[in-house]
């Protein structure tokens, strides 16, 4: 688990091929450029997609606005994350679930909406871009954008 001075933050969405690495991304440069040492790793609750890089459209949305995803590379969920990470960010309500179930009893606490650190935003959930139009990936970070944000201030308290 990380330290009080470093903490640890893991995103998590289905595939970790298109919301998680951008959540990754994004936080990575924000908390960078607030001072936030923190540890930032994402993942997927599937399997499909283990060792790919994140989705062209993600990548190519991410570099429109300054964010590298392409050493990404996606990984699934696995036990000793729920001991290493202080928060779990799930990306929607479906994968909050898959791994309140997975959780042991003592770290189920640390699994945390992404969206609940925006919480001026309508909604909850960020939605799943993969089958939709590239207009998707910019709303993904859109979101995304104003929950690190919120996030940062949460751990910088
Ligand atoms: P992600 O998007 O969960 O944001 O990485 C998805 C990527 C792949 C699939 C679903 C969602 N898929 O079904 O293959």
């Amino acid at each position: 688990m990380g330290s009080v001075t470093r903490p640890a933050v893991l995103f998590v969405c289905l595939g970790n091929i298109c919301r998680s690495p951008t959540a990754e991304a994004v936080f990575r440069a924000r908390a960078a450029a607030a001072g936030l040492d923190v540890e930032i790793d994402s993942a997927g609750t599937g399997a499909w997609h283990v060792g790919k890089s994140p989705d062209p459209r993600a990548q190519a949305a991410g570099e429109a606005r300054g964010y590298d995803l392409s050493s990404l590379r996606a990984r699934q969920v696995k036990k000793g994350d729920f001991q290493r990470f202080d928060l779990i960010l799930a990306m929607d309500e479906d994968n909050y679930e898959i791994l309140h179930l997975q959780a042991p009893a003592d770290a189920k606490g640390r699994i945390v909406m992404m969206m609940d650190f925006a919480p001026d935003h309508p909604e909850r959930s960020v939605p799943d871009p993969y089958y939709g139009g590239d207009d998707g990936f910019a709303r993904v970070l859109d979101m995304l954008e104003e929950a690190s944000d919120g996030l940062i201030s949460h751990l910088a308290d």
